[in-house]
């Protein structure tokens, strides 16, 4: 089975959708996506849009937060136009019908979190994700260039690994044509080409035991990356969100940073407050320091959970402004106008990723990476809040620009490309060890490669890791492709560049801290941590 297209995009979360809606004028674009009804990241962003909109604020001061938050390790031409170009971007969404909220002159209400030192969040309430997704899906599916194929998972990205033409002389040469695909439904792999290819996939929260991610973010994207042969980087910095529910029934739902940026503030169990312990601006700290801070208290003190209370707060403007959390915490039986919120840090956000230019090229000629997935420079040792969505909108727009100028540009016949092999694989009966496999990761993530890491765990974490690896190589080489398969070897590939990366880096930094070098060292850093898998010779 194959289909061919002009654009093939893999995901649609924001990213994707965006990059779709922008190549549609330009040929034919299929999007692939994991889950049916669109299931991503992006259809649970509470918080928002960070961008300039008041005359007060400016994109100088927009530039000055990022870099502040990231440890001085973004690329600040990416920061700029990042910062520079998303507002057109926002009022774009709005157009297209993203109900954002508006204050009583009719202006974007502006929300602040962590870090931001000025209101420049741009919402709907606290469900933002819910409406730009559903908005972005409903125009999508209005365009007659577009196809989504929902229930259809990537499996890997086709380069020359797989054509009947020799390979090249090395890796800065290889292209992309498309990726194999796994249809949920039919249980067939489709073979999709494409003239140019727009990865959009997504994070890798579920890598971790408890992770506000949806189960769709298993890092598939980086994995087939870096099983193609892109660079991989920065991977050490995994963004754990300091305040979800705490609650066994709650799947580390998560209350918005947007909360403390209201006015919340973040106490232990018998009331005090302890964040003016860690940094001058205590709650609305950027997010790396304060989900330290919490890991600090928690262990220092032996407690399960810190609070964040609101119970000061006029309770009609709460229920107002966080419906979808106030309703959250209400169906577990907290009535958060009257109590303090139970809360604990979670895996959240990837901001390594796969390498790209400013021009959201990978270093695969024919590939290109936006959203979550990417590396672009933009967030460094650690993301300003609400600043994800913005470079997504932002760098889908670019994709698509290079793309499209790529395509009209290439020259070069595309070579014979085979359908899926699976010949000599079986149906296995074995599916235990895939999800025994999955917890044994996820466990060993979140004890080993947290918040807080050492020399000692992160050696063991890899030792470990490589095992189960090599064990899950095994089992998927003689068996037939399942969903469940491919994101547990691509979980396990993930997990394994997080862990590398993290003993490349002998300080500390940002979102990665180590009790062997506690230390930010600022004469000799590594800029980036580059993970690469050398594929030829074969
Ligand atoms: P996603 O939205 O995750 O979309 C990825 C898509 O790829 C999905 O459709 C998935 O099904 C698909 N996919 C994955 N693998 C495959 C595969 N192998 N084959 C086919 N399809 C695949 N950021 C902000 O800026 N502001 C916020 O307020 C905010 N709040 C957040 C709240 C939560 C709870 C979470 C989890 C994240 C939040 N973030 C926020 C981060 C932000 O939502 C994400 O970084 C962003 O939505 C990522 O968009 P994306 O399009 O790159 O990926
Ligand atoms: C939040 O609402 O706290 C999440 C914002 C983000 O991840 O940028």
């Amino acid at each position: 089975m194959s289909v061919k297209t002009d654009f093939l995009i893999i995901g649609s979360g924001i990213a994707g959708l965006y990059s779709a809606l922008k190549l549609a004028k330009h040929g034919t674009v299929a999007i692939v996506t994991k889950k049916h009804k669109a299931e991503s990241n992006t259809n649970y962003a509470q918080g928002g849009i960070a961008s300039v909109f008041d005359p007060k604020d400016s994109f100088d001061r927009h530039i000055k937060d990022t870099l502040d938050a990231s440890a001085g390790l973004c690329k600040l031409e990416a920061v700029k136009l990042v910062v520079e170009e998303g507002p057109a971007h926002i009022k774009e969404l709005f157009k297209i019908g993203v109900p954002f909220t508006l204050d009583k002159n009719g202006n974007f209400d502006l929300g602040r979190e962590g870090g931001h030192h000025f209101h420049r969040i741009v919402h709907v309430k606290d469900h933002t994700g819910r409406d730009v997704e559903s908005n972005l899906l409903n125009k999508v599916k209005d365009e007659p260039n577009i196809t989504i194929f929902e229930d259809h998972a990537a499996i890997d990205l086709i380069t020359e690994h797989h054509t009947f033409s020799p390979g090249p002389a090395n890796d800065s040469l290889l292209h992309c044509w498309g990726a194999y695909v796994l249809d949920s439904n039919s249980d067939k792999v489709v073979k999709f080409t494409s003239k140019a290819t727009i990865l959009a996939s997504g994070g890798c929260g579920q890598v971790y035991l408890h992770t506000t991610n949806p189960g769709i973010a298993t890092g598939d994207g980086v994995a087939m990356c870096y099983r193609a042969g892109a660079s991989i980087a920065n991977m050490e910095f995994m963004q754990f969100h300091p305040t979800t529910l705490y609650h066994p029934d709650a799947g580390s739902f998560l209350i918005s940073e947007a909360v403390r940026g209201f006015g919340g503030t973040l106490i232990t169990q018998d009331g005090l407050e302890f964040m003016q312990n860690y940094h001058p601006m205590k709650s609305l700290a950027p997010r790396d320091i304060v989900a330290r801070a919490i890991d600090n208290e928690l262990k220092k003190r032996g407690d399960r959970c810190v609070f964040l209370d609101v119970t000061h707060l006029d309770a009609d403007k709460i229920r107002n402004r966080f419906p979808q959390i106030y309703e959250k915490c209400a169906s577990f039986k907290i009535d958060i106008t009257k109590e303090p919120i139970p809360v604990v840090p979670a895996a959240h956000y990837s901001c390594g990723g796969v390498v790209t230019d400013l021009n959201a090229k990978t270093i695969i000629s024919g590939l290109f990476a936006c959203g979550e997935v990417a590396c672009t420079g933009v967030h460094g040792a650690n993301r300003l809040a609400s600043n994800s969505l913005l470079e997504a909108l932002v760098f889908a727009n670019r994709a698509c620009q290079s793309a499209v100028q790529f395509v009209k540009a290439q020259k070069n016949q595309m070579p014979r490309i085979p359908h899926w092999d699976d010949a000599g694989t079986f149906n296995s009966e074995e599916w235990v060890l895939i999800s025994h496999d999955k917890m044994e990761i996820k466990n060993l993530m979140w004890d080993y490669v947290g918040i807080v890491r050492s020399n000692l765990r992160l050696e063991r974490a890899l030792s470990r890791i490589r095992l189960i690896r090599q064990e899950i190589e095994n089992f998927y080489r003689r068996t037939k492709v399942t969903d469940g398969l491919v994101e547990l070897r691509n979980l396990a590939t993930v997990a394994q560049l997080i862990i590398q990366s993290a003993l490349l880096r002998k300080e500390s930094r940002g979102l990665h801290y180590t009790t062997d070098y506690p230390k930010t060292n600022d004469e000799d850093f590594l800029k980036d941590t580059i993970v690469q898998h050398k594929t030829y010779p074969f």
